[in-house]
């Protein structure tokens, strides 16, 4: 087990309370993401006018970005009932069957983490999809006969962080795919001021754009250390928030100017210093700092890769110019340095 960082997007345990109550309920209070909203208001207007069930629709992008959110905010916008669940906890076929059979007209069914759908459940949901209908096999053997069962009309909403995993009889049965990207710097200082609102703190606008410049460009990371913020300045500071409240802060939690925090420097220290800059396989990364592979693949890369510290080879992770200049380490390929 490794220890939960304040960067890591992945929900911790216990933090559900906070994701909940600092989630927007509408459109209007999502900021970013222009494009998925902007397809997604199309969708549920089309839909609404129909009075027919969107197509189902499928969301990825890196934890922390908002999919649960979205989900949540095109139910609320469709005036339709939400039921959820996620890839591991829907084990067998006739989990999903009863689930189904439990949906009323036009519902939305929301699976988390869709690419951890073992194979039967995944076949169940194909003639769902598609023709919301169950087909389901009666008896064994000789007398084994498949029933057809009718199901209600529904939009089954996936979210994933590994769309590269989902099969793709699956992938094709989305009608469509909206990809969450990291948010701009302001839009997060924007997520920042309506959260500081919430949880009743004065956020100077300073200290919100420090913040916003450490999170990741991650909504959930932003509100986690907000809250961290807030405790040190309650502690510290009679609770007010300032610049330095919140350079302490970051300081404590290790956290740079930049959002990188002790596993990511291990990561691009390794990979300059062992590897000479690689290309070096993830196993191997992985191996060498002690994290766990799917770890690195799912928590620390997109956001390395996003700001160009790292690059991805058929041969392996290499390290960038950048990530030598913000170690303040000299390239041993000078080749790096031609601009
Ligand atoms: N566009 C947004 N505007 C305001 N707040 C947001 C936005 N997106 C996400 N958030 C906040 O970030 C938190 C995390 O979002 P959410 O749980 O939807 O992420 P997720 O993509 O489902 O993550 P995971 O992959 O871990 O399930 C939410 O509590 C919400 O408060
Ligand atoms: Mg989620």
């Amino acid at each position: 087990m490794t220890t939960p960082r304040v960067i890591d997007p992945i929900s911790l345990q216990g933090e559900e309370e906070l994701d909940v109550s600092l989630r927007p309920h509408d459109f209007a209070g999502y900021v970013g993401q222009d494009k998925a909203k902007a397809g997604l208001a199309i969708a549920i207007e089309a839909a609404r006018k129909r009075r027919e069930p969107m197509d189902h629709i499928l969301l990825f992008g890196p934890p922390g970005l908002g999919k649960t959110t979205l989900a949540h905010i095109i139910a609320h916008e469709m005036g339709v009932g939400l039921r959820t669940t996620s890839g591991p906890a829907v084990e067998r076929a006739g989990d999903i069957a009863a689930i189904l059979t439990n949906l009323q007209d036009n519902d939305i069914l929301f699976i988390d983490e869709i690419h951890r759908l073992s194979r039967p459940v995944e076949e169940v949901l194909y003639s769902a999809m598609e023709d919301y209908c169950l087909d389901i096999i009666v008896g064994k053997g000789p007398s084994a006969r498949s029933l057809k069962l009718d199901l209600p009309k529904f939009t089954l909403i996936g979210a994933t962080t590994r769309i590269g995993l989902i099969s793709s009889p699956m992938r094709d049965r989305f009608g469509s795919t909206y990809r969450l990207d990291f948010y701009e710097v302001d839009h997060i200082e924007k997520i920042l001021q309506r959260s500081a609102r919430i949880l009743q703190v004065d956020l100077p606008s300073e200290a919100a754009q420090l913040i916003a410049r450490s999170s990741r460009r991650t909504p959930r990371t932003a509100n986690r250390i907000l809250k961290r913020v807030r405790d040190y300045a309650l502690v510290k500071n009679s609770g007010r928030i300032t610049e330095a409240v919140v350079r302490a802060t970051l300081k404590l939690l290790t956290i740079d100017e930049i959002g990188l925090d002790e596993v990511d420097r291990k990561i691009l220290y390794t990979l300059i210093t062992q590897f000479k800059g690689g290309p070096a396989g993830l196993s191997s990364l992985a191996a060498a700092i002690s994290e766990e592979r799917q770890t690195i693949e799912d928590v620390y890369e997109p956001y390395l890769l996003q700001e160009g510290f790292l690059q991805r080879t058929a041969q392996g992770r290499v390290a960038t110019v950048r990530a030598y200049q913000h170690l303040g380490l000299t390239s041993q390929k000078p080749e790096l340095f031609v601009p």
